[in-house]
């Protein structure tokens, strides 16, 4: 699998998640069988580049390659030196936010918006091609399947795009309408993948081995990305690639390892934001990882009154600690009866 001249591992990809995939969680995805992570969106407003979120977003310290930075933004010279920007500072993939559905980026209707205006997407794209292409940076689209259900113009914004020398796009499988509602459908992405000739990653809705092979045969797409089945279960991708290799399951993994890899996520999280803001930043991460097993709720609930680094670290390594007692691996159950001994944070 390749984008342009930079080679993946494999085709399973982190997708972009504002305030998910930071460096912490991409390296972490990374390490359990992500072939590719893309960064959360960076503004193209450059006044807020030096900003503490900003700087934090463009800060790939150890992460290991390729560095794929997405840029969202309505302006094509803006876009152009907000890629320009990125490159300098390490990034060998540039994403253009074409499906955020979001009213955030510039104040404006940014990312999915631009679908609408192909006019302006087109400028965009050649704006940040004609940056990254003396730079041997090759640039990506990740957009929808369309605006609504009567604008559905993924296809041919992906020829445009291909056209223009973009070379990768990515399709979540619904339409801005839809936001994250209803299902995500593959018939558009199998249809882009008809339509162009550069690689095509389909996205949307998967969350398991069996789907993640349902949605490949579907869609012939090169790539899939995961996004919001990837919370608090960064090893779907390794189960992923073990089920796509041997079409056999991986067992869920033992509760000590879940434990392991989840603290070395929050100290390199607490490192990134520091202690007052990781700690209130890292309870998301916690509150997934323990969706759904037993005394997770309650235990969630306890973690939010903790305003401590350490003390959430004993208290995560603590709820782990006792669940593995009980289950030597994860159980899949969401409820079980000693909800109490589980719940309540050392
Ligand atoms: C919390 C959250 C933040 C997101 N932020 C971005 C973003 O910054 N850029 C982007 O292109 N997509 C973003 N997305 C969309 C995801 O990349 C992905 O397309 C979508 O979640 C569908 O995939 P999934 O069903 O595997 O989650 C975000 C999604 C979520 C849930």
């Amino acid at each position: 699998m390749r984008i342009g001249p930079v080679t993946l591992a494999n085709r399973l990809f982190a997708a972009p998640m504002a305030g998910v995939t930071d460096r912490p969680f991409r390296m972490l995805c990374k390490r359990l069988g992500a072939g590719y992570a893309v960064s959360e969106m960076v503004t193209s407003r450059r006044e807020l580049w030096g900003s503490l979120k900003t700087s934090r977003r463009a800060d790939h310290a150890g992460e290991s390659e390729p560095i794929a930075v997405q840029i969202a933004g309505t302006d094509a010279a803006m876009m152009a030196e907000a890629a320009a920007y990125n490159v300098a500072r390490g990034a060998q993939v540039i994403d253009i936010n074409m499906g955020c559905p979001a009213k955030k980026v510039c104040s404006k209707w940014a990312g999915s918006a631009l679908m609408r205006d192909e006019a302006l997407a087109a400028q965009i794209i050649d704006a940040v091609v004609a940056v990254c292409r003396p730079r041997e940076v090759p640039v990506t689209l990740k957009m929808r399947t369309g605006w609504c259900e009567s604008e559905r113009n993924a296809v041919r914004l992906a020829r445009l795009a291909e056209d223009a020398g973009v070379a990768m796009v990515t399709v979540h499988g619904r339409t801005r309408e839809q936001g994250y509602g209803g299902q995500a459908e593959y018939d558009t992405i199998a249809a882009v993948k008809k339509a162009v000739a550069i690689p095509v990653v389909a996205n949307g809705d998967i969350d398991s081995p069996q789907k993640a092979r349902a949605v490949l045969e579907a869609t012939g797409a090169d790539a899939i990305m995961i996004g919001r089945a990837a919370q608090g279960r960064p090893w779907i991708f390794r189960e992923i690639a073990h089920f796509l290799a041997t079409g056999q399951e991986l067992p869920a993994p033992e509760t000590l390892q879940a434990k392991a890899w989840l603290v070395e996520h929050l100290h390199d999280h607490l490192g990134l934001y520091g202690e007052t803001s990781g700690v209130r930043s890292a309870r998301k991460h916690i509150g997934w990882a323990v969706r759904g097993l037993p005394g997770g709720e309650a235990f969630r609930a306890a973690m939010n009154r903790i305003d401590d680094g350490a003390a959430q670290l004993r208290a995560v390594a603590d709820y782990f600690d006792r669940l593995a007692d009980i289950h030597p691996r994860l159980p899949a159950t969401s409820r079980a009866a000693n909800d109490d001994l589980l719940a309540r944070p050392a």
